[in-house]
């Protein structure tokens, strides 16, 4: 599969060596331009690419930067590009790091937000787990425990190909619904960065509550960062289990 991804961070860059490694064909860009694009591109095993050239020829374009980065990308970013082509966005809204986006901050869905900046679909996917899990949590397909990820979106047949990505980068994929019901693993959720299996992932889906999710986000942000020193990746997954006592693993 032909796939280009903007944003070479800790979930794009992840993102594009994992596709690397199985085969697909990748292409990238960030923020960058010339020779740390492409020592950056060259690192994932993938092709630097302009931001008008990552979204040319390819089936699926996965959109990985920060939520405030997303209106400054070209405006008519996707006018040529068909409509038969996949976007997936990654994002996770953050309003220390991403600013006040006051329709976000009044309930609207992170990614329905992210569809209309755009101006067309996307799904939401390699959204609800850490860079570390996505790095090395991976496991091949029907191991027993495998981590799952939701995703979503309103278009069966793209969810059903972004599912062979999931699957391909070492996980399950769990169907969460519409785009609309994505704030199902929106940060401050039970499904959110919680490392659960695809079981377990259902129920959270399920358990969540929207109007509480912004309040658990703060909360858990506020709560990692006063610690003395950056928690461990075991330890922030296990804090933001026990935020929602009715997850299992704790
Ligand atoms: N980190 C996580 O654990 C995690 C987990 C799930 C989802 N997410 C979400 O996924 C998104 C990406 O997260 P991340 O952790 O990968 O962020 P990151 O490490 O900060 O990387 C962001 C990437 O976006 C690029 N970028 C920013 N503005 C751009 C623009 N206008 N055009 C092209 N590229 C641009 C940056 O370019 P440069 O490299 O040139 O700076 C960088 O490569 C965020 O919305 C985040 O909330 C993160």
């Amino acid at each position: 599969m032909k796939i280009g991804i903007i944003g070479t961070g800790a979930i794009g860059g992840t993102i594009a060596k994992k596709m690397v490694a199985s085969g697909h064909n990748v292409k990238v860009n960030n923020s960058k331009q010339g020779e740390k694009l492409n020592a950056r591109a060259l690192e994932l095993g993938a092709s630097p690419a302009t931001i008008e050239n990552v979204v040319k020829d390819v089936d699926v374009i996965i959109l990985s930067v920060p939520t405030v980065a997303i209106p400054t990308l070209p405006k008519d970013l996707f006018a040529k590009v068909p409509e038969n082509v996949i976007v997936v966005d990654t994002s996770n809204y953050y309003p220390f790091r991403d600013a006040d986006i006051d329709e976000i901050k009044n309930g609207k869905v992170e990614s329905v937000w992210v569809s209309e900046q755009l101006g067309r679909p996307v799904i939401k996917a390699f959204n609800n787990l850490l860079a570390e899990t996505l790095e090395n949590g991976g496991k091949k397909t029907a191991t027993e425990n495998r981590i799952a990820m939701a995703v979503a979106g309103d278009d069966e047949e793209a969810k059903k190909v972004i599912t062979g990505l999931i699957n391909d980068a070492g996980f399950d994929a769990v169907d969460s619904g519409n785009l609309s019901e994505s704030w199902r693993h929106q940060p401050g959720t039970p499904a959110y960065c919680t490392e659960l299996n695809a079981e377990e992932l259902k129920q959270a889906l399920s358990d969540g509550i929207k109007e509480k999710a912004p309040s658990l986000r703060d909360k858990a942000i506020a709560a990692l960062s006063s610690l003395p020193s950056y928690p461990s990746h075991p330890d922030i997954v296990k804090y933001n289990r026990r935020l929602f006592q009715k997850n299992s693993n704790t």
